[in-house]
C-alpha cells in the first residue's frame, strides 16, 4: 500500500486531502498541532501524529517512515498575523519546510514533497490577471514573501540534491469546515452571518475579485500533484501550478449567490476600502490542465451551495 504523509491533516484543505487519499487506497498519516486544526477533521482510518512541523520528532518520522508522498500544508496561514509577527510566520513556514527538506535530504528518503504555495497572493499588483506561473512575482505580506521563498528552496533542493517536489499554487479555496480566518475566509464568513440573519460587510465598492476554488477540486489537483510525471526539475515556476477556475468573482456576487442558496435576504453594509487590498487576482489555470490534466468541475453557485448547506448543519449541530 502506498504511503502518504499529510502535514496539516486536522485542517480544512488538509482533512479533505486526507480522505481522498484514503479513498485511493494509501496508507495515510497526518502531523498537526492542532494550532487551528480539529482532531475531529480528522478521518478515523489516519494515524494521528500530534507534533510540530518544526519539532526533531516531525523530522525523524520523515527519515524513517520513507512516506512515498508528503503533502505539505501545515503552515502560519493568516495574512494579517504574518504582518503583525513576521518571524513567527518565518518559524513555522520557513523553518518548518526547511526541516523537512533537510530531514528527507539526511536520511535519503525519496518522498514527492506536495507544496501548498499561493496563487492568491504571490503575484501581487504587478501583472494583469490571469496570472500565469511564469509572471513576475510581487509578494506584499510576509505570508506571501514565505511561500515564495520555500518555492526557491524547493527549486534548490530538486537541482542541488535532486529531491523531488511540486509546488501547487492555490487560489481561494473554499469549502465545508473552512477556517473563517483564511485567506478565502469571505465565504465562511458570509456563511456565519446569514446564517445568524447578520449583515454581510462590504470593504470598498465589493467588485474587487478573486479566483474561488471549491475544496474538493483542490483535493484532486494535490492527488494528481501526487502521482503524475512532473516537468524536469528546473529553476522557479519549472514545477509549480496554479490551481483556480481561472476567473475572478466579485465580493458582491458572493453575497448575492449565498444569499439566493440560502432563500435569505440580509442587508449589505459597506466600509471602507482595506488598504493595501488587491483590485483583482485570479490565475491562469492551463499549465495544470495540459500537464496535470486537472480542470475544476465544480461551478461556483452549486460548490457555495454545498458550502452553506455544510455551515447551516454545522450550525444545528447536524454536521459531520
Ligand atoms: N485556504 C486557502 O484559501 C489557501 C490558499 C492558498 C494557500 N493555502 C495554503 O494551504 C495550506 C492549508 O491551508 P488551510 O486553509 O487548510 O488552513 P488550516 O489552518 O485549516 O490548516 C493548516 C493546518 O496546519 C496546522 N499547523 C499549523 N502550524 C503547524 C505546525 N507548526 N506544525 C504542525 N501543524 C501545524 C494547523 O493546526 C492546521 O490544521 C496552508 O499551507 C495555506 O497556506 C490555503
Amino acid at each position: 500500500m502506498p504511503k502518504v504523509l499529510v502535514t496539516g491533516g486536522a485542517g480544512f484543505i488538509g482533512s479533505h486531502v486526507a480522505d481522498l487519499f484514503l479513498a485511493k487506497g494509501f496508507d495515510v498519516s497526518v502531523v498537526d498541532d492542532l494550532s487551528t486544526g480539529k482532531r475531529g477533521n480528522i478521518p478515523e482510518q489516519a494515524r494521528f501524529h500530534e507534533i510540530g512541523v518544526n519539532s526533531k520528532e516531525f523530522a525523524q518520522l520523515v527519515g524513517k517512515e520513507r512516506f512515498d508522498v508528503i503533502i505539505h500544508l501545515a503552515a502560519q496561514m493568516d495574512v494579517r498575523k504574518s504582518v503583525a509577527d513576521p518571524v513567527a510566520d518565518a518559524t513555522i513556514n520557513i523553518l518548518g519546510t526547511l526541516n523537512l527538506m533537510e530531514a528527507l535530504r539526511q536520511s535519503g528518503a525519496k518522498s514527492r514533497v506536495v507544496f501548498s504555495s499561493t496563487g492568491g497572493v504571490l503575484y501581487g499588483d504587478f501583472n494583469k490577471p490571469p496570472n500565469v506561473e511564469t509572471y513576475p512575482k510581487d509578494p506584499e505580506s510576509p505570508y506571501a514573501i514565505a511561500k515564495l521563498s520555500i518555492e526557491f528552496y524547493l527549486a534548490y533542493y530538486g537541482r542541488v540534491h535532486n529531491l523531488d517536489s511540486i509546488a501547487v499554487r492555490f487560489g481561494n479555496v473554499y469549502g465545508p469546515r473552512q477556517d473563517p480566518h483564511g485567506e478565502a475566509g469571505v465565504v465562511a464568513i458570509f456563511c456565519g452571518r446569514i446564517l445568524n440573519k447578520r449583515p454581510l460587510t462590504i470593504f470598498g465598492d465589493g467588485l474587487q475579485t478573486r479566483d474561488y476554488v471549491y475544496v474538493g477540486d483542490v483535493a484532486r489537483a494535490v492527488w494528481l500533484a501526487a502521482t503524475k510525471p512532473l516537468p524536469e526539475k528546473g529553476r522557479l515556476d519549472a514545477r509549480a501550478f496554479n490551481i483556480g477556475t481561472g476567473k475572478g468573482t466579485s465580493v458582491l456576487e458572493i453575497a448575492k449567490l449565498l444569499q439566493a442558496s440560502a432563500r435569505t435576504v440580509v442587508p449589505l453594509e459597506f466600509a471602507p476600502h482595506r488598504p493595501g487590498e488587491q483590485q483583482d487576482s485570479f490565475v491562469d489555470i492551463a499549465k495544470a490542465k495540459e500537464v496535470l490534466g486537472w480542470v475544476p468541475e465544480t461551478d461556483f453557485p452549486e460548490g457555495l451551495a454545498k458550502t452553506y448547506a455544510w455551515f447551516a448543519r454545522e450550525s444545528n449541530g447536524a454536521a459531520s
